[in-house]
């Protein structure tokens, strides 16, 4: 299939771009470009397509629900497929997370959630955390520090927006959990006798950072944190938006480090491509927020609600989160391999199926090597594979497969990413 127009004539160019193909269609876990080639997908969409492209059971309740109804802001009363997908999501969370407002992305969820954060506490203050990703939308970009060109030339930004050091195991502790959890808690305690705890609202954290470079939060610094929150009335929202839905091998990442949010954000995989995204908190909390504190025309769509219903069915027949776990294991597995012999990786980190490769020029200064990674990730595509990258510098490449993929498609994944590797001038050094 060719193309009438140029693609790209009347888009914005600020729309950033990986790859300069046209998509036309998806099948399981492959993508098709207008050249009728296919890739495997390890993008997902940037984490979305969670159970890849056409899935049966997605696309038989998206047409079902099409065919029904398109359309009822949720403002008008109730619609089935939106209720039982609250429930249905308050259910794979603990006690006493219980009551979800829908919105349409992960931007809005955590919108909400600072504006939520701020009403039910009277505080103004919210304290995020360097390298973070929430968003683009004032509030949100206000936390967001991933990248300096995301907030560059937007401000004046939200006040009493406060950033925290984030403890960077590799890049500020040279694999020291335990000291980037001691630095980090005492960053943050610092911070907060600056500011007054009496003035803030909310911690809001990644359990894994995303954007900023698959950097996991040390369990113990989140126990700190939680625990900072108690002693202070602070709430804590966790942003599950990347690293929720069973990506990290267990449902939810806090549960890793068996905490409970005060707050949780979704969005991404939650609908397996169709947007939509959510806050979950207690039902006292979103009562106290007060009826018609927030709201959203679009928000809980009832096809993207349907389509939500049909991801989690998936997860659960399929114990996919178990399967996350399992192949993500795999793929560490793999790839620690690849990194043992070749210097320009300088590390591998991450839980369950988000893991991140990251390239350094070496591996005694971790200086980042960017421009690598993107001539890699040309190159996956070439052969075949789509993997994406994040960190400020791109220079590390984030492995996001779909929950349900398989020990064939890790394999065929690795084989390619190592022939790409091999295909660069600085040869795999020898085993
Ligand atoms: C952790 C995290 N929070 C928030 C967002 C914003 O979500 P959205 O692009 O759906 O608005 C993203 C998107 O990448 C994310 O990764």
């Amino acid at each position: 299939m060719t193309m009438a127009v140029a693609p790209a004539s009347h888009l914005s160019p600020t729309m950033a771009r990986y790859f300069e193909r046209t998509w036309t269609h998806g099948e399981g876990h492959r993508l098709f470009d207008a050249e009728g080639r296919s890739y495997l997908d390890f993008a997902c969409g940037i984490a979305v397509t969670v159970l890849g492209h056409h899935h049966p059971g997605v696309t038989a309740a998206i047409k079902k629900q099409a065919d029904q109804l398109l359309h009822v802001c949720n403002a008008l009363g109730y619609v089935e497929p939106v209720s039982a997908l609250a429930e249905a999501i308050a259910a794979t969370m603990p006690a006493p997370l219980d009551t979800v407002f829908f919105g349409n992305s992960g931007t809005e969820a955590i919108e909400g959630a600072m504006k939520l954060a701020r009403r039910t506490t009277g505080r103004p203050g919210i304290i995020a955390f360097q390298g973070a990703f929430h968003g683009r939308s004032y509030g949100s970009l206000s936390a967001t520090t991933s990248n300096p060109n995301y907030q560059k030339g937007h401000g004046p930004l939200l006040p009493s927006v406060l950033i925290a050091p984030f403890p960077d195991v590799y890049h500020c502790y040279g694999g020291d959990e335990a000291k980037a959890t001691s630095e980090g808690l005492a960053g943050l305690r610092k911070l907060l006798d600056e500011a007054g705890p009496e003035s803030i609202a909310a911690f809001l954290i990644e359990p894994v950072q995303g954007e900023g470079g698959y950097n996991p939060a040390p369990i113990a610094f989140l126990h700190g944190l939680r625990a900072l929150c108690d002693q202070h009335g602070i709430l804590l929202i966790a942003d599950e938006i990347q690293c929720g839905y069973g990506r990290t091998g267990s449902m939810w990442a806090f549960q890793r480090a068996d905490i409970v949010p005060d707050v949780v954000c979704l969005a991404k995989s939650i609908a397996n491509g169709l947007p939509l995204g959510a806050i979950v908190s207690r039902r006292e909390l979103q009562e106290r927020w007060g009826v018609g504190a927030h709201g959203s025309t679009f928000g809980g769509n009832p096809v993207c609600c349907a389509a939500g219903l049909a991801v989690l069915e998936a997860i659960a027949e399929g114990d996919l989160v178990a399967n996350a776990a399992a192949r993500g294991a795999e793929l560490a597995a793999g790839l620690q391999a690849i990194a043992a012999r070749d210097e320009r990786i300088g590390d591998v980190r991450g839980p369950g199926l988000m893991i991140g490769v990251e390239f350094v020029v070496d591996r005694a200064t971790r200086q980042p090597n960017g421009p690598l990674v993107d001539a890699i990730l040309q190159k996956c595509a070439d052969l075949g594979l789509l993997i994406l990258s994040c960190g400020v510098e791109h220079n590390i490449i984030r492995w996001i497969p779909p929950l349900d993929v398989s020990s064939s498609e890790v394999q065929e994944a690795l084989g390619i990413f190592t022939e790409a590797l091999g295909m660069f001038e600085q040869a795999l050094a020898a085993v």
